[in-house]
């Protein structure tokens, strides 16, 4: 393997460009994605409140397309991933699971949802969903149910992730945030 290749791949020692690429592009979609849906939770009628609601269906759309490739592309790289060792390391990888469960269930709901409305959705002018048959009440009341519920128990997830990254890195004093952020050593 030529040393280009094993830039773009994740090695023992750090995630590779891909995955950081991904890791972070995502970290900030999040973070735009949250801080939206927090200003429309605490007060929908203001102007900026209503700015970032306007980009929340099509950025949900985009982060439930890209949590798939990121997933594919870290089961292909999972044998030379950065190894969690130990029984902080199985509660890392569960924490990391419940992530990805909840990253691919939390859109999946919601665009569920938003097919069972029998509105049209064209996220970013893609025609996904063309609209106009009959209304699906399962698939409403499943997404109302559980939409907005399963991000507020993401983004405390995402919180206690954030968390552990800071005890890693002050408290421990280990190699874990190099890992994601200068990557392969
Ligand atoms: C991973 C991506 C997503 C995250 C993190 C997310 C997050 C949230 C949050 C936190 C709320 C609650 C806001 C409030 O209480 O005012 C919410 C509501 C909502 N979301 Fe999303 N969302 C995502 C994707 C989507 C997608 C793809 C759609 C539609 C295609 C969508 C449509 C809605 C709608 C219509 C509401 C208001 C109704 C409700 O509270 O359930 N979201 N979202
Ligand atoms: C400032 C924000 C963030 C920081 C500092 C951060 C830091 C890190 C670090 C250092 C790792 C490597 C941990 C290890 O290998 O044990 C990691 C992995 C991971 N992070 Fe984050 N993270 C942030 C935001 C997020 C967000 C918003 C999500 C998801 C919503 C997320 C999901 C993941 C996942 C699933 C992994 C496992 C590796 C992968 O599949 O990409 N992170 N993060």
């Amino acid at each position: 393997m030529n040393s280009t290749t094993a830039h773009f791949r994740d090695q023992p020692s750090g995630y590779g460009s891909v995955s950081r690429a991904f890791h972070w592009l995502m970290a900030l979609l999040f973070a735009w994605q949250f801080f939206g849906a927090a200003l429309h939770a605490i007060n929908r009628d203001l102007a900026i409140s209503a700015f970032f609601w306007g980009t929340h269906r099509n950025i949900g759309a985009l982060l439930f397309v890209l949590v798939f490739l990121r997933g594919a592309w870290g089961l292909a790289n999972m044998s030379r991933r950065p190894r969690h060792e130990g029984l902080v390391g199985q509660m890392a990888s569960l924490g990391h699971l419940a992530l990805y469960a909840l990253m691919v269930f939390c859109p999946s709901v919601a665009l569920l949802r938003q097919y069972g409305s029998a509105r049209p959705f064209e996220p970013f002018g893609l025609p996904l969903m063309a609209g106009g048959g009959e209304r699906i009440e399962w698939m409403t009341a499943l997404g109302s149910a559980t939409h907005s519920l399963s991000a507020w128990v993401l983004l405390t997830l995402v919180a206690g992730h954030i968390a552990m990254v800071f005890v890693h890195h002050f408290a421990w004093k280990d190699d874990t945030a190099r890992m994601m952020v200068r990557g392969v050593r």
